[in-house]
């Protein structure tokens, strides 16, 4: 890989967008590199909680690159968001929980593959943005459905529409950012979360991911079947014996993942 860093901290995987000089720009190749690190995590039975974030002290990520797009066709360009949904699927739908450290600036497909995250923790210098529209295109890599979808069609749209950054704080407060904390605690932040949840029971924590999930796609009264169902599977698990067997006992659960 030549732009992306993989570190495994037990239960843990950090993945580094490390372009930092194009400040973490997205090409082909940096968007191919991420599926492919994120595949080879999904299959790492150890890894619990997959954390996102970018090198340098400046950006997550500032959006697909620029110097690429300018020279791209109509085909390109429905190529390159082809892989920009391929990456954001993958995080919102793998097994590991996904927690985007945004370091910096998180601006189109940068914003994008943090809103495909399950979670968005900001440093206080972080940036938001999908400022496509200030380019002549709109964003390609799920930004006009999840971005609407988290914050609600009104905010979307102006953000969309204006192409405008917003601070942390900001992002915050319209439920974009879970927490805002100092730059130099970011990374921590999102660790001790990490391994707060790798401490339950992960298929658990998947199967609520996969529930949730439904509730963007799918009906209330079909999105509660899906629950029932889901919950009937958590009740066949091991985890789910440990689990109350452990409460009931006054012990702490030992749990195996299934
Ligand atoms: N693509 C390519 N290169 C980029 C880039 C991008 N998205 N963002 C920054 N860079 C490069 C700059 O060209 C510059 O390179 P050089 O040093 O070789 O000139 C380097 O990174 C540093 O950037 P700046 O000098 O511009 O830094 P700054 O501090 O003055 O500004 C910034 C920072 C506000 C983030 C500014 O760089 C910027 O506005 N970048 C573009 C943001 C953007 O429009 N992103 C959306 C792209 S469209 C998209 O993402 C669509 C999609 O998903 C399909």
């Amino acid at each position: 890989m030549e732009f992306i860093k993989l570190s495994l901290e037990e239960e843990l995987a950090v993945v580094t967008i490390d372009r930092p000089k194009s400040l973490n720009a997205l090409n082909s190749q940096v968007y191919r590199e991420i599926i492919a690190t994120l595949r080879q995590v999904e299959a790492m039975d150890q890894v619990k909680v997959v954390i996102l974030t970018g090198a340098g002290e400046k950006a997550f990520a500032a959006g697909a690159d620029i110097a690429q797009m300018v020279h791209e066709d109509a085909v390109a360009g429905r190529r390159l968001s082809g892989l920009c949904h391929e990456a954001a699927n993958l995080l919102e739908s793998m097994r590991q929980v996904t927690i985007a450290a945004v370091n910096g600036f998180a601006l189109g497909g940068g914003c994008e593959l943090t809103l495909a995250c399950d979670l968005r923790i900001a440093a206080d210098h972080a940036r938001f943005a999908l400022p496509e529209v200030t380019l002549g295109i709109i964003p390609g890599g799920g930004g006009t459905q999840r971005l609407a979808r988290i914050i609600g069609v009104g905010r979307a749209k102006e953000l969309i529409f204006t192409g405008d950054q917003i601070d942390a704080q900001e992002a915050y407060r319209l439920g974009l950012a879970n927490h805002v904390v100092p730059r130099d605690e970011l990374m921590e932040t999102c660790r001790a979360l990490g391994k707060k949840i790798a401490s339950r029971a992960s298929y658990a924590v998947f199967l609520a991911k996969t529930a949730i999930n439904s509730s963007q796609e799918i009906d209330l009264k079909n999105g509660a079947e899906r629950e029932k169902d889901l919950l009937g599977l958590a009740f066949a698990t091991r985890d789910k014996q440990e689990g109350m067997e452990a409460f009931l006992a006054r012990r702490p659960p030992r749990f195996q993942d299934f």
